[in-house]
């Protein structure tokens, strides 16, 4: 049921109160998308941008932000992740997002240069300076945000909430039991889940179906600005890969993390337990929910589980609308 929101945690989000938040991506097609949304939200106030090595390599990743950054005016502080997951090696979507990890569309050439320290050190000042809690918004492997944790303990009361796109609770896309997000680096999911911090989690339960139609990526092109054209070539990249797959559109996956932000009443989902599976021969990186509440532990995720599919479209398109 949409608009049925656990208690777990609620925003109150609003243009004369705008939520602090730190943007932790691997762009990526839906990571961009979700960056647009963000920055046409004045309830969001974006602190800084951090790069995540998943879809591409950590410099691919980093240089699309950067052009994304550019293409949206957002002018905040961007730091380059770790070059690789924290004890594994790099796992690389290109087959869905191309050669450079963000295939498409031609886009400017980034305007900042990326800080000369970590991205969990940029997280960490963005963090200190706050004079309020922010929210975290991965929309990539929890590399940076699992780095943040162990290297600046005494900032998790400063983080509000960890709005995450990552996992399934009934299903896998990079394996049968695996989402790419957490399955890139199981470790950091781990030690995110167990942190006590609130979460909110856009597993492929509820982003597959955020799905944007052939028609859709139409009303987005035809609202004419250099943003709406660019999504709207995004999405016709992304979907071509999907659509080989049967999908009857593109699964946005990333931008969900946001929406759960501004408009949770097109949303819904459930509190559980979630447990991150990081060895095993068939379920590493599966996020397992703790549905029939067995384990006695209480929930750490708010899980979506619905969208309302017409009005997340709307949304991406009034998104586009607000860069002129
Ligand atoms: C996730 O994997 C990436 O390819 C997308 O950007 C998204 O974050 C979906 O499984
Ligand atoms: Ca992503």
């Amino acid at each position: 049921m949409i608009g049925n929101r656990s208690n777990i945690q609620t925003f109150h989000a609003s243009t004369e109160h705008p939520i602090p938040i730190i943007l932790d991506g691997d762009p990526g097609h839906d990571d961009a998308i979700a960056w647009v949304l963000a920055r046409s939200r004045p309830e969001l106030r974006i602190l800084c941008a951090t790069s995540v090595c998943g879809n591409q390599t950590i410099e691919k990743t980093t240089y699309n932000a950067g052009r994304i950054m550019a293409l949206l005016g957002m002018d905040v502080p961007l730091a380059m992740g770790l070059p690789k997951p924290l004890f594994r090696d790099p796992i690389i979507a290109d087959t869905v997002h191309g050669k450079t990890g963000l295939d498409g569309p031609d886009l400017p050439e980034p305007v900042r240069t990326p800080v000369p320290y970590s991205a969990a050190e940029l997280m960490a000042r963005c963090l200190k300076e706050s004079d309020e809690p922010v929210v975290i918004v991965p929309t990539g492997p929890l590399t940076n945000v699992a780095s943040l944790l162990l290297l600046y303990p005494e900032l998790k009361s400063k983080i509000r909430h960890i709005s995450l796109m990552g996992g399934g609770i009934a299903r896998g896309n990079w394996t049968p039991a695996a989402e790419f997000n957490i399955l890139v680096d199981p470790d950091a999911a781990k030690i995110v889940f167990d942190s006590d911090i609130p979460i909110t989690m856009a597993g492929l339960d509820v982003t597959e179906q955020a799905l944007v139609y052939p028609e859709d990526f139409e009303r987005i092109r035809h609202v004419g600005n250099d943003v709406a054209l660019v999504v709207a070539g995004w999405l016709e990249f992304f979907y071509h890969f999907h659509q080989a797959l049967g999908y009857p559109g593109a699964p946005v996956h990333d931008a969900v993390a946001v929406t759960a932000l501004v408009r949770p009443d097109i949303l819904s989902g459930k509190d559980l337990y979630v447990q991150v599976e990081t060895t095993g021969e068939f379920c590493r990186g599966a996020t397992v929910g703790d549905i029939n509440r067995v384990s006695g532990k209480p929930a750490n995720a708010y899980c979506l589980k619905d969208i309302d599919r017409v009005a997340f479209v709307d949304l991406l398109v009034e998104a586009v609308n607000y860069f002129g």
